[in-house]
């Protein structure tokens, strides 16, 4: 990562995230790379309502964070004296949740006498396939598929963002989710519609792709809920019909997606396909991008497995870069529930 290279100052970042239901700490270091991380799933707790309840996320922030700092620290054989910032995520995400880390991070940093930094969600989880081996250099396009974000993204440069498209009413892991709820299936949806769509005849429901036959780059789910819902209702006497249902509902979204990264990647031109956030750990997304990138002779990256969802090495990794260029936040905060990825700038 050219940033990173040009600053010979190692710098040691702490990253915190905690924006919704995952508390993630990481520790990373320019010129060595990652050095520890650690995410605790607040899941099991969430599970029993069907999704997050944003107060019992912020408490549970409080509990996991300092500890998961320590054990980062004491993993990595380093010392709190020797960090030289910390990184929050400072939106969006839950207001109470992002309190929590934009907190600690604050404080620590104050203590500590470093600079502290707000990170934005959306740009940690875009760089997150750079934390891997052999990273993608810049420009490329970038399709970030989360549980609050569907966005297909022109990326100039660090802090050089053009949104391309987004989703107009639901996020993509947000249509996952609904739709294993209505086919009875555990929380968080993603997984358990990958699983049982594994098992589904793919001839035998045809869902439809939406707003793939009119020009533009913008993406919409809720039409899709509906005929997954519509679908799920008439076939209620038929437990077969479940795993028949994911599976069209999967591939109506996979093909979503390739017809429209196609379609960017003629746009602008782009070599590159960046795909980051939950939804790009879906295997079957995986499977339909790839044979697109074999179609149009351009490489395709992706983060870890771990990476995918919502942690603390995303944060840690893109605010080092912008720690290393020098910007740092206020010791007064502010986290920011909504928070457009346009506004920001390079470092
Ligand atoms: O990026 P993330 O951890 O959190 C947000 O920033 O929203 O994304 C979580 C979303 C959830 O909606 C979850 O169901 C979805 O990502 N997800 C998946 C898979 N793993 C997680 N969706 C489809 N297939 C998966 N394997
Ligand atoms: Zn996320």
């Amino acid at each position: 990562m050219s940033t990173a290279k040009s600053d010979r100052t190692p710098h040691l970042v702490l990253g915190i995230e905690t924006s919704c239901d995952e508390t993630g700490v990481a520790l990373y270091e320019t010129g060595t790379g990652l050095l520890a991380h650690e995410v605790f799933t607040q899941i099991d707790m969430h599970r029993i309502y069907g999704g997050v309840v944003p107060e019992l996320a912020s408490r549970d922030h409080v509990r996991r964070v300092v500890p998961l700092a320590r054990e980062v620290l004491a993993s990595a054989g380093r010392a709190l004296p020797e960090l030289t910032g910390i990184a929050y995520t400072a939106g969006p995400g839950l207001i109470g949740a992002l309190l929590v880390g934009a907190g600690v991070a604050q404080a620590l940093a104050f203590a500590l006498g470093i600079p502290a930094l707000g990170v934005h969600h959306m740009e940690a989880h875009l760089l997150a396939p750079m934390l891997e081996p052999d990273p993608p250099d810049f420009p490329f396009l970038a399709l970030l598929v989360s549980g609050g974000h569907t966005m297909l993204v022109d990326v100039a440069a660090l802090g050089s963002y053009r949104v391309l498209g987004e989703s107009l009413d639901d996020a993509a892991g947000e249509a996952f989710d609904k739709t294993a709820k209505l086919l009875g299936l555990d929380y968080p949806g993603g997984p358990a519609v990958e699983k049982l769509a594994l098992n589904g005849d793919p001839t035998r429901f045809r869902f439809p792709r939406p707003m793939t036959d009119r020009p533009g780059l913008d993406f919409s789910f809720s039409g899709l809920k509906t005929f997954t819902a519509t679908t799920a209702r008439k076939h209620a006497d038929d437990p077969g019909a479940k795993a028949d249902i994911a599976r069209a509902f999967s591939d109506a979204v996979v093909d979503t997606f390739v017809i429209k990264c196609r379609r960017a990647l003629r746009q602008t031109g782009r070599k590159t396909l960046l795909v980051a956030g939950g939804v790009s750990a879906n295997r079957a997304l995986r499977a339909g991008l790839g044979t697109l990138a074999e179609e149009m002779n351009v490489q395709v990256r992706y983060p870890a497995l771990q990476f995918c969802t919502d942690n603390g090495a995303m944060v840690a990794y893109a605010g080092s870069l912008r720690l290393a260029a020098g910007a740092s936040s206020a010791n007064a905060f502010s986290v920011r529930p909504r928070w457009s990825l346009e506004e920001l700038l390079p470092p």
